[in-house]
């Protein structure tokens, strides 16, 4: 890759916030603290989770750097990055999950394998560059194709990074080409990240953001983007980031029974309470956020204070200011939304969230029904205790 240092340079970590939890320093895993969430609807770059399977890349001649298209097309092309900024810019707000987002808490039921996270491998960006849809025009494929003339059905993702589960190769994954040549499914191609140009940590120079998708899919640090004919048969397409039943575990696990999970389903969490806090008698706020995939919007926050018996309905925003109506064009379709409403909390008890999304589509109650072997897709109802105590507090 021209442009690109070498491996001894990526030892060099970027600045990082001081605050962030590290789940793992190499490759580096970290997840802000929960209260950082609630604090803004954008995400402030230093605060947003940072999910690496591999030594963190640097490109320092951006000259020289292009990604290079190529595959089932009749014309491959190398794309520099005065190429991409010459296309229309589009600002999509996105929010990124990570499949592994509340895996710690899926691991207290049985061992699971993977990375731990709290509820915070989550975020809202807004993501500044070209669409897809329009990048690949560049290489003659019309918007709205789902197969090009030569066999092509998928949008392959190349990356810089090496990793380990690649046997030393790049991180890679692919999208359908229906989606990636949809302009309205708002894929893209970013150079910025709220605003700033993308740092080393989110995929400096260009990475993908695929609105709805989980954060796997969007590749960082693109090298190159192949048009093939089936899915990418990369690991975290293959063997990893996949839905099973609570019944498959390493034994007897066939990964060609599934396929690589895209959507993300809906998913809340309380982000102004930690797993135990200690409060005096009388109103609590309950605040956090709430995503779902697809595009849909949330139609209703349920807060409970006594442990999922009863519930209250939650006031839902986006933008501060504006009126959050799910699905209404006036709302980013693809970004999470915050909650918070006041409760009474008279006794020590758990407090519960639980999010409905537009398809009406409810997160499981308990997260035993939904246990993974790879600790994917926690969505079951976020739970904290909280003690309420009279004195000391
Ligand atoms: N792209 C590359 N090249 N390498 C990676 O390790 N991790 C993926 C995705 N893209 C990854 C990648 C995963 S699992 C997630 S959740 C998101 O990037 C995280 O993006 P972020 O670190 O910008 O929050």
């Amino acid at each position: 890759m021209p442009g690109l240092k070498g491996p001894s340079d990526y030892l060099q970590e970027p600045p990082r916030h001081p605050s962030l939890k590290i789940n793992a320093k190499q490759p580096f895993n970290a997840e802000p603290p929960r209260s950082a969430l609630i604090a803004s609807y954008v995400t402030p770059v230093d605060f947003f989770y940072k999910r690496n399977h591999g030594p963190i890349p640097v490109v320092d001649d951006i000259e020289r750097y292009f990604v290079l298209i190529r595959g089932l097309i009749d014309n491959p092309r190398e794309l520099f990055m005065r190429d991409i900024k010459m296309l229309p810019k589009y600002n999509v707000t996105a929010t990124l999950q990570c499949a592994g987002n509340r895996r710690t808490a899926m691991s207290k039921v049985k061992t699971v394998k993977g990375v731990g996270w709290d509820v915070s491998a989550i975020g809202n960006g807004v993501w500044g560059g070209a669409k897809l849809a329009d990048v690949l025009e560049l290489v003659g494929i019309s918007k709205l194709t789902s197969t090009t003339k030569s066999g092509g059905k998928h949008v392959e993702f190349v990356s810089i990074d090496k990793c380990k589960e690649e046997n030393g190769g790049p991180y890679k994954a692919s999208i359908p080409l229906s989606r990636a040549t949809n302009p309205d499914a708002d894929v893209v191609i970013a150079y910025e990240m709220n605003g700033e140009p993308l740092n080393r940590d989110h995929g400096y120079p260009l990475r993908v953001v695929v609105p709805g998708f989980i954060g796997a899919r969007s590749v960082k640090w693109l090298d190159c983007i192949n048009i093939i004919a089936e899915e990418s048969q990369g690991f975290f397409m293959q063997k990893d980031y996949k839905m099973f039943p609570p019944s498959v575990n390493w034994d007897n696990i066939d990964w060609s029974t599934s396929r690589p999970q895209m959507d993300f389903p809906v998913q809340s969490a309380i982000c102004s309470l930690e797993d135990v806090t200690a409060i005096k008698p009388g109103k609590v706020k309950v605040s956090g956020y709430a995503a779902s995939g697809g595009g849909r919007g949330i139609d209703r926050v349920d807060v409970s204070v006594d442990g999922g018996k009863t519930w209250v309905e939650a006031s839902r925003y986006q933008k501060p200011g504006a009126k959050y109506i799910s699905d209404d064009m006036n709302s980013d379709k693809w970004a999470w939304v915050l909650f918070d409403v006041t409760v009474d909390a008279p006794q020590s008890t758990e407090i519960v969230v639980k999010a409905v999304d537009s398809a009406a589509n409810i997160q499981p109650e308990n997260v035993q029904e939904i246990w993974n072997l790879r600790g994917i897709l926690n969505t079951s109802w976020h739970r904290v205790q909280v003690r309420v105590g009279h004195s000391n507090m």
